[in-house]
């Protein structure tokens, strides 16, 4: 069994996109620059954002934070993306979700000018996915992409179960496996709530991703010998063992599994990592003008 080590290909990954972002400069063009919406001051939100705002550091581009309180209108909170939109010195930006109740998350998505859209979200960028052409990818799929590429692990022919549907993890994670491509060439089933036959999908599966967000969901009994495992599950379960009163839990019952497979995720530590790394490459992206 080998584990994918998240956290060290995420380092070299924000090292190597650190390397390009100098020689831009180097040539006289001027860093990346991502901003950043936060409304109000959930804890999950500030973490990300704030870990957001420290990889922009390490990879050499400018960021701004724009925040606002939970009270916002949804006018405002357009106002400011349509002043991000039309700020030539901004090549990318996102709106931390979730956002309060009394705001329409999806107007808000859909108004990012899709060349911005850094996070993948907008419908023509997750369109665009879908049919293969140049976008800004989705950040948990493109890591999980990334470190199936980084650990050379086969995907052409190979029977794929992803454990989940939603619209940022499982159905653009289905449609990029299935491209030709590698990673990619798969031969993709996606489980979900109403699926009857998980665990006989699963056992006939080469590569299992979970993304449905129950702890321990995966059991030793329904992995076969020899697969690769991608645990995209992080539930804050109570623990009395970390400060934070909180451990990070996986879907995946990570020591029963891990003996029977060739490959496999750590949670923490794993997919991850690579998720803000991901943010990072569409950013460079962006501020390279390399799809848009
Ligand atoms: N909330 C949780 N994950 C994400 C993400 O990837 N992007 C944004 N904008 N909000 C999130």
């Amino acid at each position: 069994m080998q584990l994918i080590d998240g956290k060290v290909v995420a380092e070299q990954v924000k090292q190597e996109i650190a390397a390009e972002v100098a020689q831009m400069v180097a040539q006289g063009r001027r860093a990346p620059h991502l901003a950043a919406i936060l409304v109000g001051h959930d804890g999950g939100s500030e973490t990300y954002v704030a870990n957001k705002i420290k990889a922009c550091a390490v990879c050499g581009f400018k960021s701004s934070l724009i925040r606002f309180e939970e009270t916002v209108s949804e006018a405002e909170l357009l106002a400011a993306i349509d002043g991000l939109n039309r700020d030539p010195e901004v090549d990318g930006f996102i709106v931390q979700l979730p956002l309060p109740k009394h705001i329409d998350e999806q107007k808000i998505v859909e108004a990012i000018d899709y060349r911005k859209d850094v996070d993948g979200f907008h419908p023509v960028n997750v369109g665009r996915a879908c049919i293969g052409l140049p976008s800004f990818l989705s950040a948990t799929p493109a890591g999980i992409l990334e470190l199936l590429r980084r650990y050379k692990i086969e995907t052409a022919g190979k029977h794929v179960v992803i454990i989940g549907r939603s619209n940022i993890v499982g159905k653009p994670l289905a449609n990029l496996l299935m491209r030709k491509d590698y990673p990619g060439n798969a031969t993709v089933t996606v489980v979900h709530s109403y699926s009857t036959d998980i665990k006989q999908q699963c056992l006939s599966a080469d590569i299992i991703v979970c993304a449905l967000g129950r702890p321990h969901f995966l059991k030793e009994d329904m992995v076969k010998e020899g697969a690769t495992v991608i645990d995209v599950g992080t539930t804050r379960v109570p623990s009395t063992l970390t400060k934070s009163g909180f451990k990070l839990t996986g879907d995946v019952d990570f020591d029963a599994v891990a003996p029977k497979c060739a490959y496999i995720t750590p949670v923490p530590g794993g997919v991850g990592p690579m998720t803000i790394v991901s943010l990072m490459k569409n950013t460079l992206l962006a501020g390279a003008k390399a799809i848009y």
